[in-house]
């Protein structure tokens, strides 16, 4: 089977290649900086990573080890919740760690800020246990992430991006954030997955210029996707993996997709391009309808996700 080369046009007239490499939870020593190696000797051209990951020294070893040119590869890093006040701050935090100029696209992690002077720099809680999140939503008042926009807005002039976006941005949120941003997102990565495809907020995003990246395509770590009776009988139809399938599926839908492996076998085996046809679309676009599913659910997360469904907690 060939290797994935497709990419989709971003609204800053860049190339985001279609299928790129995940860094969460590569967390042992040596194991982003391996991954990242042989995933761009593999040909893979994006690395998706993020500050929270705690491994962009490594990130930037492998993207060095691999002896792939810089201006060869797309490069996305996180803006985290403790540092929506000095997003330039942070910024320049992450390339010191990537040893790198500038990335390719930096993203706000999550619409939420975090308290930067609570009692802990990467997860704050109250004293009551809940979330330090500062500036909660209140009815009738700008949602305090469109501030950050803003600050994220003045980096386009630094050099330091090449492009800015968001993650975890619902519909509403989303419509909020038009009305008020100078510079439209590029990109908004999202969970998304044949038991989440989020179709309304897809189709959103991609009428508005925004490009969707789906994270957890898989459904993360231990996924009942790969073991999805329909989703194998597509995988065998195509002599391939039900990982395949699933990343396939994305890319199908106009969606680049970021699947993680620190598993040479797989990081090579989940950049093979596979042809889905009509059919198999329907089938795919349709599971959810039964066995919708969310994977990554942090406790902050139900005041921002609108996931399209009634209830938070049943998915
Ligand atoms: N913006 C956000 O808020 C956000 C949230 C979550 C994730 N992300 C990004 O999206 C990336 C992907 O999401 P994810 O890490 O949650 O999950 P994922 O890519 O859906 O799944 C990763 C899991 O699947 C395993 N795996 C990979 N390929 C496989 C295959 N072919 N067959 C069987 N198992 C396979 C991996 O194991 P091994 O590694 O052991 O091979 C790992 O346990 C992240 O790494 C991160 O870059 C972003």
């Amino acid at each position: 089977m060939a290797p994935y080369t497709q990419t989709f046009k971003l609204n800053t007239g860049a190339s985001i290649p279609a299928v790129g490499l995940g860094t969460w939870q590569a967390s042992q020593p040596g194991e982003a900086a391996s991954a990242v190696k042989t995933a761009l000797q593999a040909g893979y051209r994006h690395i998706d990573g993020a500050w929270i990951y705690g491994n962009e020294p490594e990130v930037g070893q492998g993207l060095k080890e691999s002896g792939v040119p810089r201006e060869d590869v797309f490069v996305t890093t996180k803006l985290w919740c403790t540092k929506h006040d000095d997003p330039e701050k942070a910024l320049d935090e992450s390339l010191h760690n990537l040893g790198l100029e500038y990335v390719d696209l930096y993203l706000m992690h999550w619409p939420l800020p975090m308290n930067p002077n609570g009692n802990d720099h990467k997860f704050p809680r109250n004293e009551d246990g809940s979330r330090d999140i500062v500036g909660v939503y209140e009815e009738g008042k700008e949602l305090p992430f469109i501030a950050t926009w803003k600050r994220m807005e003045k980096l386009l002039d630094t050099g330091k991006v090449k492009a800015i976006g968001v993650s975890n941005v619902s519909v509403p949120w989303m419509k909020a954030l038009l009305k008020e941003a100078k510079v439209v997102p590029a990109a908004n990565q999202i969970e998304l997955h044949p038991y989440l495809p989020q179709h309304d907020l897809v189709e959103f995003c991609h009428s508005n210029g925004i490009i969707c990246t789906a994270y957890s395509p898989l459904g993360s770590t231990g996924s009942p996707l790969l073991s999805d009776a329909d989703i194998k009988r597509i995988a065998e139809k195509h002599n391939t993996g039900p990982g395949n399938v699933c990343i396939a599926y994305q890319v199908h839908r106009g969606v680049s997709v970021l699947p993680k492996s620190v598993t040479e076998g797989r990081i090579k085996s989940n950049f093979e391009d596979v042809s889905l046809d009509e059919e198999d679309m329907k089938t795919l676009n349709g599971l959810c309808k039964e066995r919708a599913k969310r994977y990554v659910k942090p406790d902050w997360g139900s005041q921002c996700l609108n996931l399209g469904f009634e209830d938070w907690d049943k998915y």
